[in-house]
């Protein structure tokens, strides 16, 4: 895709560009240009050079959102968008979720296979011998008030991991960069829970290396007196299904968000707060507490059409449902549905907004408004209700997006550190303000 490939000629007659290309005739001069066509995209740089005089800037795109703009080349994730499809490194979501665990799915992420047997074990150690914090984070942690939000006590914990690991700042060293990935994937579970614990008062419970994954993480929400937390083995599962559903999604806003604080060259740990911080908006991964206060908010199966009434005359916004990519199901919200029922069971708990949440599912997707905007359940309109049902905090909700989400961050940003294409994101702007203004003093205003 390169500039020089896109040209005009003074006669304002295309010049032949081998291959697909795009010709675009600038009504302002009769002037016209070819640019080549590589990968369904155009370089929007090659539009610079079209100009109306010698001193003009040149053509920009105006992409707010970036709804139409490629910013890098990934193998990572996939989501076949029409047809409701994700794959992580070609391979299908639900192949992963019958088969694999998150741990395993997080090595698949960051380094582009399936571990041999060897490459797992060791992976699965280390990650389990780095989940400790430094003392000195817990000092940290009591520093917020009793009722701070746990996801932002993350965020903050996050960022000051970086200030630990000062070596991190060596990002071409593939050692640092592994140490990170196993520092970070290991220790936001304990992070987490600390910040769970804080919000109640509770004393922390340290990480316990006998434990899976996903069983550490309920063992240092829950335990309380006993001598050894043991999780119910469906829990465990389920946890580790979500786990799984959430570690990465393409281009989302977090994974933006990563790519662009990385392409200052930060060290990781930065880079990642970077990915807490845009996860923690309602729009992205705060969506799953919006989708129960409006559960909530709604209070039965009888108010649903009321609801959605609401919803068609744009006094409300149905939470959980629609995505930039996704014109069809997505298949994160089919795969949980499969396991409510058997967390229920494991719990022992009814989740009232669960048929709430299914009624307005079965009338939107009846209906014109929801169907001709393709407008379908996303992940976090179920994802919401089964964390109720494993017993979490609807304010931890976020909080357990961003835990699995790190591999997926991390794979994104080690993947963007090795882009020969990488450069610092500076995107233009059109200026709207005034020019030329004068200052004036305050007591003539
Ligand atoms: N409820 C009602 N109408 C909607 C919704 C919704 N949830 N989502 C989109 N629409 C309508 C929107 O009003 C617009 O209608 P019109 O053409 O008449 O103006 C049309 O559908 C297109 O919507 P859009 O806002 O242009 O779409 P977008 O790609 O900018 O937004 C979205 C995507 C996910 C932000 C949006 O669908 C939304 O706000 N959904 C609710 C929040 C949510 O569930 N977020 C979680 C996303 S999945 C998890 C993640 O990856 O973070």
């Amino acid at each position: 895709m390169s500039t020089d490939k896109a040209q005009a000629t003074e006669n304002g007659e295309a010049q032949a560009v081998q291959g697909d290309s795009l010709t675009v005739t600038d009504n302002r001069t009769g002037e016209s240009y070819e640019f080549e066509i590589t990968e369904g995209t155009v370089s929007a740089m090659d539009f610079r050079q079209i100009k109306v005089s010698e001193d003009d800037f040149g053509l920009m795109t105006h992409d707010p959102g970036l709804s139409n703009t490629s910013h890098c080349r990934s193998s990572v994730s996939y989501i076949g968008g029409e047809e409701g499809t994700l794959e992580y490194r070609g391979i299908p979501i639900d192949q992963l979720c019958d088969y694999s665990n998150y741990l395993e799915v997080a090595y698949l992420l960051i380094y582009g296979h399936l571990p041999t047997e060897d490459e797992y074990n060791d992976w699965v150690y280390q990650v389990t011998h780095h989940t400790f914090v430094h003392e000195n984070i817990k000092d940290f942690m009591h520093g917020f008030r009793h009722d701070a939000d746990p996801m932002g006590m993350l965020l903050a914990s996050v960022g000051a991991l970086s200030t630990f690991y000062p070596e991190a700042r060596e990002i071409q060293n593939e050692h640092e960069r592994h140490m990170a990935a196993v520092r970070l994937i290991a220790k936001m579970p304990t992070l987490a829970a600390f910040a769970y614990r804080h919000s109640l008062g509770l004393p922390y419970v340290y990480p316990d290396n006998e434990l899976s994954y996903t069983g550490n993480f309920l063992n240092m929400l829950f335990k309380m007196s006993e001598a050894k937390y043991e999780p119910d083995p469906r829990v465990e599962r389920a946890l580790d299904v979500l786990f799984i559903l959430h570690a990465d999604h393409e281009q989302n806003c977090s994974a933006a968000t990563v790519r662009t604080v990385g392409s200052s060259l930060t060290d990781p740990y930065t880079a990642i707060t970077g990915g807490v911080a845009a996860l923690y908006g309602p729009l992205h991964g705060g969506a799953n507490i919006q989708v129960v206060e409006m559960l909530e908010r709604i209070g039965s199966t009888e108010n649903v059409p009321d609801f959605l009434e609401g919803v068609k005359n744009g006094n409300e916004r149905m939470m959980g449902f629609g995505h930039r990519v996704y014109k069809n199901y997505d298949p994160r919200a089919r795969i949980i549905q499969d396991h409510i029922e058997e967390v229920l069971e494991a719990t022992g708990k009814q989740n009232p907004l669960l048929d709430i949440a299914r009624e307005l599912e079965k009338r939107a997707l009846d209906d014109e408004y929801f169907t001709d905007r393709k407008l379908y359940p996303n992940v976090d309109f179920y994802s919401g209700v089964i964390y109720e049902a494993l017993n979490i905090p609807t304010e931890m909700f976020t909080v357990m997006f961003a835990i699995p989400r790190t591999s997926g961050w991390m794979a994104q940003w080690m993947e963007w550190m090795n882009d020969e294409e990488l450069r610092i994101v500076r995107p233009r702007q059109i200026y709207t303000g005034a020019r030329d203004a004068d200052y004036v003093p305050i007591n003539e205003r």
